[in-house]
């Protein structure tokens, strides 16, 4: 191989692979026993030749890194993760650095009339068309997992689900009592979804649809296919004798927080959106209410958080993720006494978890750097990723 391209960690599958090794590069996989890699590793990686990097969440991408890379002849870098809080993209545009991440829209599927599935192979896609065609066809790769995971989360603590299973297993049932965890109907309640963008509407649809939620969302840009969904949706069930599903666009956060029964948030990681929940905003909720995080730990104030499911052994919550010491990754470690609370349910992040999302995502960071070392246009830039509050932007095309 003419290019020589590092892959921090293993990635799933093989298809990425080929992928680069049909297309003059070298791919060296990093095989260190260690779960995260320190800024050291990985200029050890890169070396003094390196044309490409595909990187990890759980990495530091800053000025040390990019300069490495820069002077070793790299030019792109891909985050193997929709969210890039991680990289920072400013200091990559300074050395010359094309960063790429993998969330992809489902926009281009349609626009381009490609079929993708599990069974669908990379290869045949990118012989048939260009890798700019393939990255839009991988649309929505990671988008539906995660809004999954968070569904199951939302049912999850909606039904006491863990809480019951370790009750049953530790030979606590005695039989049928009318009170044993009893739980919230969904149906009829409300969900609210903080940041309406590709996983925060999937997560929408699916709670409205599967289980009957109103919708009340939050977000900058107003989502009218959400809003057009849940419209039809509540026409059928009207039409079928049944209470209508209804959708309100909050125009404050705060809206969102105080009327729904569920809430579920999907923001990126910024400066505007650290800490976004807080103790002030906890106790705008019900008391009742669940919370849902699977977007990044640092939205939430997790010290507040412990308090205030202290303070309300019926509020619940469902985290994916957890807080960090700054923007980048201090996941594993969550804050004193969360561990302990039953009303809440902890998983460690696995979001985008799925075999089809984690080789979809895989091959996308592969895309992502091959596009930029072999010239084709990038689609998953985060350069194109507007700021969740940034109330200042255009709104996306
Ligand atoms: C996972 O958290 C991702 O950002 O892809
Ligand atoms: C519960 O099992 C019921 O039959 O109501």
């Amino acid at each position: 191989g003419k290019y020589r391209v590092i892959s921090t960690k293993p990635m799933p599958g093989t298809r990425w692979i080929r992928l680069l090794t049909d297309q003059d590069c070298r791919v060296e996989i990093c095989t260190l026993k260690k779960t995260i890699l320190s800024v050291e590793d990985i200029l050890a990686l890169i070396g003094d030749r390196c044309d490409g990097v595909i990187g990890q969440l759980t990495e530091d991408w800053g000025e040390v890194l990019f300069s490495a890379l820069s002077r070793a002849g790299g030019r792109a870098f891909s985050n193997m993760a929709v969210g890039y809080n991680n990289v920072d993209v400013e200091a990559a545009n300074k050395y010359g650095v094309a960063v790429g991440n993998t969330p992809i829209d489902s926009r281009g599927l349609n626009a381009m009339g490609v079929k993708y599935g599990p069974e669908t192979s990379n290869i045949e896609l990118f012989q048939k068309h260009n890798a700019f065609h393939v990255s839009l066809a991988l649309c929505g790769v990671l988008t539906e997992t995660t809004a999954e995971l968070a569904a199951s989360l939302s049912l999850a603590a909606a039904r006491r689900i863990v809480e019951a299973d370790e009750f049953m297993r530790a030979g606590l049932y005695e039989g049928w009592l009318p009170h044993l965890f009893v739980g919230n109907l969904l149906k009829g309640q409300t969900v609210g979804v903080i940041g309406a963008g590709r996983i925060g509407s999937a997560y929408a649809r699916m709670m409205v649809e599967g289980f009957k939620m109103n919708l009340i969302y939050y977000d900058l840009y107003q989502s009218t296919r959400l809003e057009k969904f849940v419209t039809a949706y509540g026409q059928f069930l009207k039409a079928n004798g049944e209470q209508p599903v209804t959708w309100k666009r909050a125009s404050t956060m705060d809206e969102v927080l105080q009327e729904a029964d569920v809430i579920s948030l999907h923001p990126i990681l910024d400066k505007t959106t650290y800490h976004l929940i807080n103790k002030e905003r906890l106790s705008n909720m019900k008391k009742e209410a669940i919370l849902i995080n699977c977007s990044r730990g640092p939205v939430v104030d997790e010290v507040a958080l412990v308090e205030h499911l202290k303070a309300n052994p019926m509020f619940r919550v469902g985290l994916d993720v957890f807080e960090a010491r700054s923007l980048t990754y201090d996941e594993p470690h969550m804050k004193p006494g969360l561990a302990d609370m039953k009303n809440a349910i902890v998983v460690p992040h696995i979001a985008s978890a799925s075999k089809w999302t984690r080789e979809g995502m895989a091959t996308l960071a592969a895309l992502n750097v091959l596009g930029k070392i072999k010239g084709y246009p990038i689609w998953s830039n985060p350069n194109n990723v507007e700021p969740f509050l940034n109330e200042n932007s255009p709104p996306p095309a």
